[in-house]
C-alpha cells in the first residue's frame, strides 16, 4: 500500500475561483483539497471562498485584485491563470505579497491561431449571414450576384503583435497571403524572416492591409489601439479579426465603421465587457461574433488545465512554477 494520505487539515488549500476540467483537478487532488466556486460563483461568494487558500486557480474573468488577495490572506503562494492572458491580475499586487503569477501559453498557440484563421474566412466570405439565410429559408437557389465576399488569395496581411498566437497565424495565411506586415514594440526578426513578413508601424500597417488581425497582450499600451482614427486608415473592404482581447479596439467606432461601409467586414471573438456585446455590435452588418472560443479545443483546454496543475504544485512545493509570468 502507498503512503497514508495526509489529513484534509494537513493537505495545502487549492480554490478553484470557478472550475477546472477534470484533467487538472485530478493532478491536483492527489495533493490537496480543492474548492471550486463554480462557473456562476458571485463576487463576494469568491472573497470568502479564497480565505486561507494557499494556491488560486482563476481565468480572464476573474479580477485578481488587492481586494481579493486580502481575503485569501498571508497563505496565498500562487495566482494560476488559466489563459495565456493575464490582464485580469494585479501584478503589482501580486508581487508585493510575494504571491507567484502563472499562465499557461504555448498549449492554445494553435487553437487561437487557428481560430483566428477561421474568424478571417468567415468575414471574408460572410459565411454567418449565409448561413442564417438558409437556416431561415431564404436561400432560393443559385444566385450570380447572391453571397459575394472577398477573395484572400495574394492579399497583403497585417499582424498586429508577432508573439506566439500571432506567429502561427502568419504561418497558416502564409501560403495565400501576397505580403505579410506586422508591427509591435519592436522587430522579430527571426520570426519576420521565417515568414517573409515586413515591420512596419501601426499606421503603415493600417493603411496597407488588407486583413488586419490583433495578437498584442491587453495593457495601457494597447487599450483602444483601433479607435476612430486607425478605423479610417483601413483600406476599404478590409477586415478586422480580434482574437485578442475586447479592450484593443474601440467597439462604438468599429460599429459606426462597419455601419458607414468604412471597413468591409470584422470579426471578433473577444469583447470589451465580457459576456455583454454591445447592441450596436450585434446589429453591424458583416461581422461575426463569438463568444471568446480561441482556445476552445478539447486539445488546447485539457493541456492549459494540466499546466495550471503543474503551476500550483510547483508553487507549493516551492519550486519555480514552469509558467512564471510574475
Ligand atoms: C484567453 O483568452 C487566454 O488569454 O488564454
Amino acid at each position: 500500500m502507498g503512503d497514508v494520505k495526509a489529513s484534509a487539515a494537513d493537505r495545502p488549500r487549492v480554490v478553484v475561483a470557478r472550475m477546472l476540467l477534470e484533467a487538472g483537478i485530478a493532478p491536483l487532488a492527489e495533493r490537496a483539497e480543492i474548492q471550486q466556486g463554480g462557473l456562476n460563483v458571485g463576487r463576494a461568494e469568491l472573497l470568502e471562498l479564497v480565505a486561507g487558500a494557499n494556491a488560486v486557480v482563476a481565468d480572464p474573468t476573474v479580477a485578481i485584485d488587492e481586494k481579493l488577495l486580502d481575503a485569501a490572506g498571508n497563505a496565498l503562494r500562487v495566482i494560476a491563470n488559466f489563459a495565456v492572458g493575464y490582464d485580469n491580475v494585479d501584478l503589482d499586487a501580486c508581487r508585493r505579497r510575494g504571491v507567484a503569477v502563472t499562465n499557461t501559453p504555448d498549449v492554445l498557440t494553435d487553437a487561437t491561431a487557428e481560430l483566428a484563421l477561421a474568424l478571417t474566412m468567415a468575414a471574408a466570405r460572410g459565411l454567418n449571414a449565409a448561413e442564417r439565410d438558409l437556416r431561415a429559408g431564404g436561400w432560393a437557389g443559385l444566385a450570380p450576384g447572391a453571397y459575394l465576399g472577398t477573395e484572400l488569395s495574394g492579399r497583403c496581411f497585417g499582424i498586429v503583435g508577432l508573439g506566439r498566437i500571432g506567429a502561427r497565424y502568419g504561418e497558416l495565411i502564409r501560403p495565400i497571403a501576397g505580403r505579410v506586415l506586422y508591427c509591435g514594440p519592436r522587430p522579430k526578426p527571426d520570426a519576420a524572416a521565417a515568414l517573409g513578413a515586413e515591420h512596419v508601424d501601426l499606421a503603415a500597417l493600417l493603411a496597407e492591409s488588407d486583413v488586419v488581425s490583433l495578437h498584442a497582450p491587453a495593457g495601457s499600451v494597447s487599450t483602444g489601439m483601433i479607435g476612430a482614427t486607425e478605423l479610417e486608415r483601413m483600406r476599404p473592404g478590409s477586415l478586422l479579426i480580434n482574437t485578442s482581447r475586447g479592450s484593443l479596439v474601440d467597439e462604438m467606432a468599429l460599429a459606426s465603421a462597419l455601419a458607414e461601409g468604412e471597413i468591409g467586414a470584422a470579426g471578433l471573438d473577444v469583447f470589451a465587457n465580457e459576456p455583454k456585446v454591445p447592441g450596436e455590435l450585434l446589429a453591424a452588418p458583416n461581422c461575426v461574433l463569438l463568444p471568446h472560443i480561441g482556445s476552445a479545443t478539447t486539445t488546447a483546454r485539457e493541456a492549459m488545465a494540466r499546466l495550471v496543475a503543474e503551476n500550483v504544485l510547483a508553487a507549493l512545493d516551492g519550486r519555480e512554477p514552469p509558467n512564471l509570468v510574475s
